[in-house]
């Protein structure tokens, strides 16, 4: 009896993908050099599943059914070419290989390309959930050639997370386009990620306790800030640690790490281009935690004695609401830069089924994914959600409590960069004449770059400044 899907590398992401697949139903070999990663997955099989581990690649290839199946969970970069190097000779035509890791979009269209010359279809495929995702359902992102995308939806669909009854997977776009929408995913994570640690920075300053923002959060995300990181956030202001009698998230050391999928995000915004500074300051103030040394230096050399004395009550409300009204600024960068790079980048990606798949499984899932799944389906060629009645109707009712956030951030000098962000540019979005009209100004004087007028066409020169 020949297995339905192999699985190269089995991390933890790799196991619990095909555990899952196994509790599905299916039949799954997975492969790993290290022996000790295949017992460990056949003994964490499910009794009465089909799961088999094997440390040599060409036994896995000839236990698969044909066309085989199999899919990677390796760092990203060279070791999926290597693996893609080590497949090739034991591949026949029509197979599919699945990159299921976090890959630059770049690379994956090169591979896609390479392997298209071979008959052999290569997908890349953005799976987000975490290490608990992976095991019940996490939300799948597949791109690529779409006849290879029939032969294993049935099994994205059954282990991908569910939404009532519609599995968190779908199409969603040509080439690249399964990692383009993951790398954006992971955006949004981090510019969400550093808006929440703001919220808590506002609130931590105003003298609330661990306790008592674990209850904020958890009452936050029983409305209409229902997310998936509000909730984790909840749970991890009450982890005790258990060296010390401190609050665990007290001892973390403040420097934040990265694996670049956020910087990609911001620098293939740029190249498109498409505005997206929430998640660019997010990505700029996990290299600003960096800064350990010098922020040590500069708190004494810029030391402040603001203290808080204020309506509490009041300020929880206002951070409540500029974190609702900051989250769907960075949703709303995020999906305008996948719109853009849809068109641009030829990938057809369809945002509907984009946010459809979010509402589940993946990070950023959220109750307000629900509002912009209904936006969506009203009008799917919107450039910008924030350009749709409902959601325009979200913004205004936080609008004003944001407004008095962001100015109790600025006079108490708390570092509020992406919550700022976030208004700064709603502000500029929503002006119907920008003061760029200055800088074309300023270009044409000293560079001659010529401009436009609003009341003649064509295009102009002045010799500035000699009349
Ligand atoms: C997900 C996550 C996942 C991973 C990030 C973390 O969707 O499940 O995005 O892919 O946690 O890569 O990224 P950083 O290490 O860059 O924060």
């Amino acid at each position: 009896n020949l297995f339905d899907f192999g699985m190269i590398g089995l991390g933890v992401m790799g196991r619990n993908l095909l555990l899952n697949m196994a509790d599905h139903g299916f039949s799954v070999v997975g492969f790993d050099k290290d022996k000790a990663k295949n017992s460990a997955l056949e003994a964490s099989a499910t009794p009465g599943t089909t799961v088999k581990g094997v440390s040599e690649l060409s036994q896995m290839i000839q236990l698969l059914q044909r066309p085989r199946k199999v899919m990677m969970l390796v760092p990203a970069g060279q070791p999926v070419d290597d693996v893609i190097a080590s497949l090739l000779p034991l591949l026949e035509k029509g197979d599919v290989i699945i990159d299921g890791g976090n890959s630059h979009y770049t690379d994956t269209l090169r591979r896609v390309k390479y392997l298209r010359d071979k008959e052999i279809h290569f997908m890349g495929i953005g799976v987000s959930g975490g290490e608990q995702g992976a095991r019940t359902g996490p939300s799948i992102m597949p791109g690529g050639d779409q006849s290879a995308y029939e032969n294993v939806r049935p099994m994205l669909e059954a282990i991908a997370a569910k939404v009532g009854d519609t599995p968190c997977v779908a199409y969603l776009g040509k080439e690249g386009a399964g990692h383009y929408v993951k790398m954006v995913h992971n955006g949004i994570e981090y510019a969400i990620m550093q808006l929440i640690s703001e919220s808590y920075a506002i609130l931590k300053y105003a003298g609330l306790s661990n306790q008592q923002l674990h209850e904020v959060f958890k009452s936050w995300n029983e409305g209409k800030l229902q997310s998936f990181l509000v909730e984790i956030t909840a749970d991890i202001f009450l982890q005790k640690d258990d060296k010390t009698d401190a609050h665990l998230v007290d001892v973390i050391s403040d420097k934040a790490g990265s694996k670049g999928t956020g910087k990609w995000t911001s620098q293939d915004s740029m190249e498109l281009p498409v505005a997206v500074p929430v998640i660019d300051t997010a990505v700029a103030m996990r290299t600003v935690s960096g800064y350990k040394d010098e922020r040590v230096k500069a708190s004494e050399l810029y030391s402040s004695n603001a203290t808080f004395s204020g309506d509490i009550d009041e300020l929880i409300q206002q951070v409540h609401d500029a974190l609702y009204f900051a989250t769907i600024l960075s949703y709303a960068q995020g999906l305008a830069m996948l719109f853009q790079a849809s068109k641009d980048l030829n990938m057809d990606i369809p945002l509907p089924e984009v946010v459809s798949v979010w509402r589940g499984g993946c990070i950023i899932r959220s109750s307000l994914l629900e509002v912009f799944t209904s936006a969506y389906r009203q009008s799917p060629e919107l450039s910008n959600i924030l350009l749709n009645q409902e959601v325009a109707s979200l913004v205004k009712s936080v609008e004003d409590n944001t407004r008095s956030l962001i100015a109790f951030a600025a006079k108490s000098g708390t570092p509020a960069a992406a919550l700022m962000a976030s208004l700064a540019y709603f502000d500029a979005y929503r002006s119907e004449r920008m003061p760029t009209n200055l800088i074309q100004a300023q270009r044409d004087y000293f560079g001659a770059h010529t401009y436009q007028r609003t009341d003649i066409p064509g295009t102009f020169h002045t010799e500035w400044g000699q009349q």
